[in-house]
């Protein structure tokens, strides 16, 4: 098996899936290797994540990324939130093939461009992000 239990684990029950209606932070992302799409929506209050739901059309990896980032930053600070890598996600996932790593870098690159989206709502500058690929 080329996927560890983990990976199969939020695969097939990934967490936090959906949308939240009143979120204030919400960003979309596509992956330009393969198409595939992942959208994050935030509710912080008093800099805290507070809820956090996905929606990702894509492949296997690129689910149990994003499920578990949303467990990952459920719950921490902004700052925290956006300290989050994809390496980070891989290593809580037990792994990741390495032709799959780049699935993981959907999720990172929504939580920030939702973090920006959030900030931009509330009059903050907005921080760099470098993206990768
Ligand atoms: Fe998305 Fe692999 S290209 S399923
Ligand atoms: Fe497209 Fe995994 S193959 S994100």
């Amino acid at each position: 098996m080329i996927y560890s239990e983990k990976v199969m684990d939020h695969f097939t029950n990934p967490r936090n899936v959906g949308e939240i209606q009143d979120a204030n932070g919400v960003g979309e992302v596509g992956n330009p290797k393969c198409g595939d799409i992942m959208k994050i929506y935030l509710k912080v209050e008093d800099n805290i994540i507070k809820d956090v739901k996905f929606k990702t059309f894509g492949c296997g990896s690129a689910i149990a990324s994003s499920s578990m980032a949303t467990e990952l930053i459920k719950g921490k600070t902004v700052e925290e939130a956006w300290e989050l890598t994809n390496k980070a996600v891989a290593e809580a996932l037990d792994g990741l093939p390495p032709v799959k790593m780049h699935c993981s870098v959907l999720a990172e690159q929504a939580i920030h461009k939702a973090i920006n989206d959030y900030r931009k709502g509330e009059g903050l500058e907005l921080w760099d992000y470098e993206e990768k690929d």
